[in-house]
């Protein structure tokens, strides 16, 4: 199959190539499209068959359900069983934006969107590219991430393209790259109480805000124990990882942390590997040899939240086997950063300051 790559420059300017996109949509197809976070891919969140086609393209376990984005908070009415008050009060402060909300489903939305489970993900993405082909296409659609299942999510049109050319028919090309950089926080507001399953740009502050309070599931930072299922299925799998191994270091100072990195480092290359150092500005005076790039200033987590999987990327282009990653604090947009290193790592973390 041919992938199309429509460039929308102009979002007035362009509209048949939206339009185009949801034809396709309609007809039951999939396509990739630009949201504030990462590129999603695409389809009739209704239609069981058109969702198996995302799990197809993807290679996504079937147990792995889909968050349902819509482009009006309106319309995730018919889509669920029961609302509780706070949801009101989340949509407004947060939607359109980087906040998922779980909720229970109602029997609209099919089986294959939800992986079986009786609650549904929603979410209002904050992209006008997102929110005009959803509502040219008249239905809610079904998105995950537009990469190969595990892999790192795309935040430019070439990563997608890189990921799925030849699977899937359509790339809708928002030109800039996506601002947050790391997927939606994922709410679970079915239950007593609410519980962040994923950590995102919405953070743990933000929602206590709106909220009062709110709890952190258990598997953020710490592997599932594989006998629990763990709440939001997409957390036990390994993941966002790119194709070098990841190491990440912990320490009590940036010094301590950086040492570590370089004894590290020697080894490795003693050992013939090519080794990538994910370093912070502050740190990048400390490493001389191997490949070196730095997530950015540990001052402005968000902007270390929007770079880093391009950053992972470049260092699968420069083919390095290792990388040796810098830890950083696990607050605000920090857990974010961290739940995602920790799984490009596969957990593996060594804790300098012992
Ligand atoms: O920012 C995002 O959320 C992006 C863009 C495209 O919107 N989408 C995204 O989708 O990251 P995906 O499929 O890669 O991640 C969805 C996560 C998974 O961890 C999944 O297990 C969880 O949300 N999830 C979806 N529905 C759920 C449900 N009903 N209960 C618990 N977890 C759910
Ligand atoms: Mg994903």
């Amino acid at each position: 199959m041919e992938t199309k790559v429509y460039k929308i420059n102009d979002i007035e300017k362009d509209f048949w190539a939206i339009d185009e996109a949801a034809a396709l949509i309609r007809q039951g197809q999939v396509v990739a499209f630009p949201t504030e976070t990462v590129y999603g891919l695409g389809a009739n969140a209704l239609d069981g068959q058109a969702v198996d086609r995302i799990f197809k393209a993807k290679g996504r376990p079937n147990d792995n359900p889909l968050i349902v984005h819509v482009s009006r908070r309106g319309d995730i009415e018919p889509l669920v069983l029961e609302a509780p008050p706070e949801t009101h009060a989340l949509m407004e402060a947060f939607w359109p934006g980087p906040l998922t909300i779980i909720l229970k489903k109602s029997g609209v939305v099919p089986h294959e969107t939800t992986a079986g489970l009786s609650t549904v993900a929603l979410r209002m993405p904050n992209h006008p590219i997102a929110l005009a082909l959803i509502e040219r296409s008249g239905v809610p659609l079904a998105a995950p991430s537009a990469n190969t299942s595990g892999s790192l999510s795309p935040t430019t049109a070439q990563h997608v393209l890189e990921d799925l050319s030849g699977a899937i028919p359509m790339i809708l090309d928002g030109i800039y790259p996506c601002r947050v950089g790391l997927e939606s926080t994922v709410l679970d507001m079915s239950g007593e109480n609410p519980i962040i399953l994923r950590p995102g740009g919405i953070t743990p502050g933000m929602l206590k805000e709106v909220l009062g309070c709110v709890d952190l599931d258990e598997s953020i930072l710490k592997p599932t124990d594989p006998r629990h299922s763990p709440r939001s299925p997409g957390m036990k799998y390994k993941h966002y990882a790119p194709r070098a191994q990841v190491v990440i270091f912990k320490g009590s100072s940036l010094e301590m942390m950086a040492d570590k990195i370089n004894d590290a480092l020697d080894e490795y290359l003693g050992r013939g590997l090519k080794v990538g150092i994910l370093a912070s500005d502050e740190t990048l005076s400390h490493y001389s040899q191997g490949e070196i790039i730095s997530m950015g200033s540990r001052e402005d987590p968000a902007a270390i939240a929007t770079g880093l999987y391009a950053s992972l990327r470049e260092f699968d282009k420069a083919g390095v086997d290792i990388i040796l990653a810098e830890w950083v604090e696990e607050e605000e947009e920090g857990l974010a950063i961290m739940n995602r290193m920790i799984r490009a790592a596969g957990f593996h973390v060594v804790d300098t300051s012992r």
